[in-house]
């Protein structure tokens, strides 16, 4: 009897030694998983929140002392780039395949237009030497500026799918360099334009005149033969000139932000610049394309004057009236001898 109850007490014993033995063994194990997974646990929380800092352009620390070297995700950038992407684009391919279509079926519909009294042979003064020398280093620029613009944020879509990665390499870093330092060329000769010729771009009362009957270049309908009031310059060349002078002001501010990395501007200031850069671009480019039009197609006789500084008397009576009776009526007219 007692031999069987020692026997049971020593059973007891022993399953409850297996037992604390067997809870000792796993308990440690137990907690240091749990301990193990609520690290991963902390650490993938702290990993997204800071890629998560990273994206939205919070600052970390680094001991480079550059301007926002302590940002590795600029959120403005990426912005600006959606921006670019979505409008930017295609507003160039709009301002040059658009406005150059939309000119092209208004020539072939309307015809250029003529000197009602064809040319008269008598040239006389329009331009000086040194007008024609501004106007065409402006002019060979600003062509190559956006020419070498196009490529630069088109090219990828339009040249690198169809030429080899070292000829694409070679096309862009030409573009560059030559975007680059035709842009200082322009802004002088653009300056010195701008200062020359704005005396004779000042809106009159009888512009508005000009513009409801557009000029007069249109050759059917009411429109016809009508040959509206015009001074030195009509009032479409002033809108060109003032939309020169202020897209080309915002152009050469923002190229210059762009170009010179020694202002060290923020980063917010350069993608705002690199926008208005690509808007002042698109304007100026549609506008380019119809001065272009204007100058070589639409108007006959009107290329002359940009060529030799002289144009032609009936061109001058019949674009110019106001400027032709003003010139003649105060002595300065210049026939070529
Ligand atoms: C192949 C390109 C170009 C041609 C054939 C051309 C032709 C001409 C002609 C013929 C005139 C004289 C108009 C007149 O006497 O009434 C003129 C004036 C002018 N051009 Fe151009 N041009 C070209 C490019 C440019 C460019 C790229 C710019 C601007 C950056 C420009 C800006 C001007 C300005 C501001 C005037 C004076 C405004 C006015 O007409 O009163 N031209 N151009």
């Amino acid at each position: 009897m007692l031999n069987t109850s020692l026997n049971k007490s020593l059973q007891i014993l022993f399953a409850l030694l297996v037992l604390v033995i067997g809870i000792s063994l796993v308990m440690p194990n137990a907690y240091a998983a749990d301990d193990q997974s609520s690290k991963q646990q902390a650490a993938k929380t702290s990993d997204a929140d800071l890629w998560r800092a990273v994206k939205a352009g919070e600052p970390g620390y680094t001991t480079d002392t550059g301007l926002e070297a302590n940002v590795l995700i600029n959120k403005a950038g990426n912005e600006g780039k959606e921006l670019r992407n979505t409008y930017l684009k295609p507003a160039i391919v709009l301002a040059v395949l658009g406005v150059f279509s939309a000119f092209l079926v208004f020539y072939l519909v309307n015809g250029p237009s003529k000197l009602s009294h064809g040319f008269s042979g008598k040239l006389l003064e329009r331009w000086t030497k040194a007008d024609i020398l501004r106007h065409w280093i402006m002019a060979i620029t600003c062509l190559t500026l956006m020419l070498t613009g196009i490529f630069i944020m088109l090219g990828r879509h339009f040249i690198a799918p169809y030429v080899g990665e070292g000829l694409w390499a070679g096309i862009i870093a030409t573009s560059k360099f030559i975007h680059d330092w035709s842009g200082p060329i322009f802004i002088v000769s653009w300056l010195m334009c701008v200062i020359k010729w704005m005396p004779l771009q000042t809106f009159k009362l009888y512009d508005l005149k000009w513009f409801l009957v557009v000029g007069g270049y249109i050759n059917f309908g009411p429109f016809k033969g009508k040959h509206p009031d015009s001074g030195f310059a009509n009032a479409g060349e002033k809108m060109w000139f003032w939309t020169l002078v202020i897209f080309g002001l915002l152009l050469s501010i923002s190229g210059l932000m762009l170009v010179l990395p020694n202002l060290d501007l923020p980063r917010e200031a350069s993608i705002v610049a690199l926008l208005v850069h690509g808007v002042s671009a698109a304007v100026l480019i549609a506008f380019t394309i119809v001065h272009i039009w204007m100058a070589t197609v639409l108007s006959e006789g009107g290329m002359e004057s940009m060529v030799s500084g002289y144009c032609d008397e009936n061109w001058a009576i019949q674009h110019h009236n106001l400027w032709y009776d003003e010139i003649k009526a105060n002595g300065s007219l210049k026939y070529k001898k």
